[in-house]
């Protein structure tokens, strides 16, 4: 496919994301995207869909396409509106797993005048489902579940179940006990090692003449020393000791606005990027309007891909990618400013 930019490792594809997705392999460390909103905006790409239930199977053709890009210890930033997140939440679960339900707080909403005929809360925040590809939350059961890891630990354990010369049954049966189970699943997923306690137990119970019984410390160490190598396993996660779930800070200034009616603020993403990616990581955004994501993605020295279907937008992003310190804003992810009247369009 031919993009529509290339330039230090910033591709912008401009088409259907639907049709452009297939067509392009990618190991993605991460998605970050903002697709429309259903309905929030007097604009087209917002109300290409009668029913939410339309919506939600247009996005969902996304998602299956986004799960086949993203690298499994990738991660998904995927934006929505408060009221139609929840049916985004059920459909996405089905595929990924959810790690939170971000809120971001736009810190420089004014009240709005006409709350009182809303009849409801005026909506001063957005959400943002948090997700990856693995199975387990943390990525450690992962880690465990790959026979190939831990093999000189599990190798130790089954030459001492040789020597010992009895079966696990067995050896419950003597100790009384099924704390050593985990130590002798040296051929399965649900191998581990014996606290300090049972390995003893192990030692005072069982003969084990000419075996060489290595020190507990020795085994403990060698077992950290492995788990921090398959680091590497995990997702990236940078936290910091501010990493909450709600992330304050303010819709975008005069200076950072663009032709695109919901241009979301560069701080925003850069945080995003910042936690869930390190440099050199690939990024996409499917739904790149007028390319925030990418041009933070460029001022954090990641690679990104971005796919939007209006070229006039396309030319947008493309220009703020050319002049990015026009753009650039300080990143800390907590940014106080003065407050602004909200976008909306109800
Ligand atoms: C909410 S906006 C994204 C705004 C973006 N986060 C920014 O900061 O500018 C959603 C974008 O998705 C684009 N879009 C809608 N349908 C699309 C499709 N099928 N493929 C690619 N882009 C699409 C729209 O043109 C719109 O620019």
């Amino acid at each position: 496919m031919k993009p529509y930019y290339n330039r230090n490792g910033i591709t912008i594809y401009c088409g259907d994301c639907l049709e452009v997705m297939p067509r392009i392999e990618l190991g993605v460390d991460a998605v970050i995207t903002d697709p429309p909103y259903f309905k929030i905006v007097k604009m087209d790409w917002d109300r290409q869909w009668d029913k939410i239930e339309d919506y939600i199977a247009w996005i969902e053709k996304s998602v299956i396409q986004i799960k086949r890009l993203l690298i499994a210890k990738g991660s998904l930033y995927i934006f929505g509106d408060d009221k139609t997140i929840a049916y985004i939440q059920v459909m996405i679960d089905q595929y990924l797993t959810l790690l939170n339900s971000l809120i971001w707080y736009k810190t420089n909403s004014q009240s709005i005048k006409s709350t009182q005929n809303f009849r409801s809360y005026a909506p001063i925040t957005e959400r943002i489902l948090f997700y990856t590809p693995q199975l387990c939350r943390t990525g450690l059961e992962t880690v465990k579940l790959n026979l190939n890891n831990f093999v000189p630990l599990r190798n130790y354990f089954r030459d001492y179940q040789k020597v010992i010369g009895l079966s696990l049954k067995t050896i419950n049966s003597k100790l009384g006990h099924r704390k050593a189970d985990h130590a002798f699943y040296w051929n399965s997923t649900q191998w581990d090692l014996p606290t300090k306690e049972v390995y003893q137990e192990l030692g005072n119970t069982f003969q084990t003449n000419g075996f060489l019984r290595r020190e507990y410390e020795d085994l403990r160490s060698e077992y950290e020393d492995l788990r921090s190598e398959y680091e590497d396993l995990r997702r990236t996660f940078n936290a910091t000791s501010s990493t909450f779930d709600i992330i304050t800070g303010p819709i975008i200034n005069q200076s950072e606005n663009t032709d695109h009616p919901t241009t979301k603020p560069l701080w925003l993403m850069s945080h995003l990027i910042q936690v869930s990616t390190n440099q050199g990581d690939l990024i996409l955004d499917p739904f790149m309007g007028s390319g925030t994501t990418l041009l933070a993605a460029q001022n954090e020295g990641r690679q990104a891909v971005g796919i939007e279907i209006s070229e006039e937008y396309c030319g947008v992003a493309v220009d703020r990618l050319r002049q990015p310190s026009f753009f650039s804003l300080p990143t800390n992810g907590n940014v106080k400013s003065e407050p602004q009247q909200i976008k909306m369009d109800m």
